[in-house]
């Protein structure tokens, strides 16, 4: 029988085992180690969804590197826009430096593609893009994704990190809406 949790007022049914996680995140690490071998690298987990991912990916990454983990707080002011979230957090210096930021889903890419115009700021090397999931069908940005675990339907997904209204991060596996 399928697994079923219900959190809040919604029924969610298992969609990923975290043992398919699990096998996903390390393939994601290996291509990263191969990848980014020699150069100067930082992780930077972006919170909170990503903080199972980038601790399970973290274990599996053998190269030299730093990690940090940043968080979008909501624009203090006027924006033109009025969804602009500013990234804060930020203490170590990553001029010049590689960094891998590490999503816990991209959708719209509409956070993915404001991180990236922020740390651009910040004079780094390079910015490369790892997401444990990624919903193609909505993805409106033309940022190219470098490390993938997983592109799914458009469905709500929660669990490993992904809530709902705040709840649901600490489910091992992934489940998808009812
Ligand atoms: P984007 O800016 O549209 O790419 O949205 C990214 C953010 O929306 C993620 O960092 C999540 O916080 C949230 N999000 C998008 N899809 C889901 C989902 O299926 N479950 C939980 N959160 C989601
Ligand atoms: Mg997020």
């Amino acid at each position: 029988m399928t697994k079923k949790v219900k959190v809040l007022d919604k029924e969610f049914a298992i969609n990923i085992s975290h043992d398919e996680i699990l096998t996903q995140i390390k393939k994601m690490a290996d291509k990263i180690n191969e990848e980014l071998k020699g150069k100067d690298v930082i992780f930077m987990g972006i919170l909170n969804g990503s903080f199972m991912f980038a601790g399970d990916l973290f274990k599996y990454i053998t190269i030299d590197c730093q990690i940090t983990f940043l968080k979008l707080a909501s624009y203090q002011g006027t924006s033109s826009t009025g969804n602009v979230k500013r990234l804060i957090g930020l203490n170590e210096d990553i001029k010049d430096k590689t960094v891998v930021v590490l999503e816990d889903i991209v959708d719209t890419g509409i956070t993915l593609d404001n991180i990236k115009k922020q740390l651009l700021g910040y004079e780094p090397a390079e910015i490369k893009f790892a997401t444990l999931l990624f919903k193609p069908g909505s993805y409106t940005k033309d940022v190219k994704l470098d490390y993938v675990g997983f592109s799914i339907p458009n469905d709500f997904i929660i669990g490993y990190g992904l809530d709902y209204n705040g709840y649901g991060r600490n489910l091992a596996d992934i489940y998808k809406i009812v």
